[in-house]
C-alpha cells in the first residue's frame, strides 16, 4: 500500500471483531514507530503490548466520562508511554514547545499507518486515567503514560471524512 493510501484509509476504529492480532504483525506496526523522526533523535516513547487481565485493566482506565467503551472489545491495547530526556526538557524551556509529545504523535502516526496498511483498525485514545496505567506497568523512573491505541481486525466500515477544507488548512506563500 502507497503511503497516499494509508492515510485514506486509515481511520478510528471502534468496533473490533474481538480476534486476536498475531505479533509479527503488531511487530511490523512497532518497526514503523521505531523509524520515526524525533527531535535531537532522542526516541522518548515506549510501546507496551498489552493482552488478556492487564489489557482489561487497562480498558478500564480509558473509560472516563462514559468514553472509549469499545476497548473492551479491542484485543490488544498499546500503551505509548514517554521519557524525556534531560536534553528534550532543555530544548522544550528554551523553545518553549513539548517536543517530547511532538515526536511521540509521530511514532504514534506510524504504527497507525502500518496497521491500516495490514488491514488492521486502530484508534487512538488520549481521554485516559494516565496515573492509574502507569501503575499497572513496569515503567522507569520518569516514565509516563501519554497514549493508548486500541488495535485490532475492524468489524465495521470506514465512515466519511469529516475535515477541514485545503484552504483552510494550508497556504502556499512566496
Ligand atoms: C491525541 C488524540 C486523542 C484521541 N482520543 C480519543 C479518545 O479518547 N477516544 C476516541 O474515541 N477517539 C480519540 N481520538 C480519535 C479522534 O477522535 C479522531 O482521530 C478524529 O475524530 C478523526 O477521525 P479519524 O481518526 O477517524 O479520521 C483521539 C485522537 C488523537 C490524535
Amino acid at each position: 500500500m502507497d503511503v497516499s493510501k494509508a492515510c485514506e484509509s486509515r481511520f478510528s476504529c471502534r468496533k473490533y471483531t474481538g480476534e486476536d492480532v498475531g505479533n509479527g504483525l503488531i511487530e511490523q506496526c512497532l518497526e514503523c514507530a521505531r523509524l520515526a523522526p524525533s527531535a535531537l533523535n532522542k526516541q522518548p516513547w515506549k510501546f507496551y503490548v498489552t493482552r488478556g487481565d492487564l489489557k482489561a485493566k487497562i480498558a478500564k482506565e480509558t473509560q472516563m466520562f462514559g468514553a472509549n467503551g469499545f476497548t473492551d472489545q479491542a484485543p490488544v491495547l498499546v500503551v505509548v508511554t514517554v521519557k524525556p530526556k534531560l536534553a528534550d526538557k532543555m530544548a522544550d524551556k528554551i523553545k518553549h514547545q513539548d517536543f517530547s509529545s511532538i515526536d511521540l504523535g509521530i511514532a504514534v502516526q506510524s504504527f497507525c499507518l502500518k496497521a491500516a496498511d495490514l488491514g488492521l483498525g486502530t484508534c487512538i485514545i488520549g481521554w485516559v486515567n494516565c496515573k492509574n496505567v502507569d501503575k499497572l506497568l513496569p515503567l522507569s523512573l520518569g516514565e509516563k503514560t501519554k497514549l493508548v491505541i486500541s488495535l485490532g481486525y475492524p468489524a465495521c466500515e470506514q465512515p466519511p471524512r469529516r475535515r477541514k477544507s485545503m484552504e483552510e488548512t494550508a497556504v502556499y506563500l512566496s
